[in-house]
């Protein structure tokens, strides 16, 4: 029997069967010696924020929150961190001092991701393809990092120049590093290359021609998956001389999610190795 308390966590989503939360965030629980119990939470429209409600009237430590709630959630906090602000969507949320709080930990889950991978994106040139949720995510952390130049590509240019509008009002000294464009604004030479578009859903790179990438390059695609995903595929035959997928990022970002709740940051690497095996069985 154990006299430790039973800290109560839940992701929220729909659909939320396939979600890998509940076993990343058991596995810190393991490994930092807490005892969490982590659920799976499927909501709609009319009951998100019932359900939100409702689990932290009950006693509720922490919920992740993921596709389509993450504006959702955003809204029904009165507290923001200055990434969920920026992005407009939260994926983590939190009771303190009797208000819900909201924090996006994408983006930071992404830079931790990177500089594990070997690319700290500070003083990096990166071309950050898409402008949609997943993108503006991830927007602040990256000049936070101290990137040296963001140029942020769309299919639509229009949302991506409104998101580089958008951060240079939110600091004006951004706008010598932030440039937009549309899917050809592909000129330059790149140190990393991320997709965060959802072409890889649909078996698709998002870009059709060459991109240039230095000499020590990285090409990473938000999504993950058992193979590379196209836009791996392309970017490896265009001459990057690493490409990673987003299971990195996943776990990164759960681990700032346990951080905020539970005050310790748990080591991502045995949870990531465990996870990969699982995926590419
Ligand atoms: P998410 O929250 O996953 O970012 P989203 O907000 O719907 O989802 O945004 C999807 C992003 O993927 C957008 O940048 C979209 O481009 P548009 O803004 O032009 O729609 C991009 N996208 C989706 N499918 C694409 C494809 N086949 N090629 C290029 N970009 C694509």
């Amino acid at each position: 029997m154990s006299f430790r308390t039973t800290l109560h966590c839940a992701v929220i989503g729909n659909p939320i069967a396939h979600s890998r939360s509940p076993e990343i965030h058991h596995a810190f629980a393991k490994q930092c010696g807490l005892k969490v119990q982590y659920e799976r939470m499927l909501a709609d429209n009319n009951d998100f924020a019932d359900h939100v409600r409702a689990f932290f009237a009950q006693g509720g430590k922490g919920m992740n929150v993921t596709v389509p709630f993450k504006e959702k959630a955003f809204a029904l906090a009165t507290q923001h961190s200055d990434q969920a602000q920026l992005a407009g969507a939260a994926n983590t949320l939190w009771m303190q001092d009797g208000q819900l709080h909201a924090c996006n930990t994408d983006g930071i889950g992404l830079v931790s991701d990177l500089t594990r991978l070997g690319f700290d994106p500070a003083n990096k040139r990166v071309l950050l393809i898409g402008a949609g949720g997943a993108a503006k995510g991830v927007l602040l952390p990256l000049l936070n990092a101290g990137v040296a130049q963001l140029r942020i590509i769309n299919r639509t240019a229009a949302k991506a120049e409104a998101l580089v509008e958008q951060m240079t009002q939110h600091q004006a000294d951004y706008a010598s590093r932030l440039e937009a464009g549309d899917l050809q604004h592909i000129a330059g030479q790149w140190d990393i290359v991320i997709n965060a578009t959802s072409s890889s859903l649909t078996q698709q790179s998002p870009i059709a021609q060459p991109i240039a990438f230095t000499a020590h390059s990285l090409a990473y695609d938000m999504v993950y998956g058992p193979k590379p995903t196209p836009f791996m595929e392309a970017c490896s035959s265009y001459g990057a001389s690493q490409c990673a997928d987003g299971l990195g990022m996943l776990v990164a970002q759960a681990a700032q999610s346990f951080q905020i709740w539970h005050g310790v940051l748990p080591d991502t690497t045995p949870v990531l190795n465990d996870l990969r095996q699982q995926i590419t069985l």
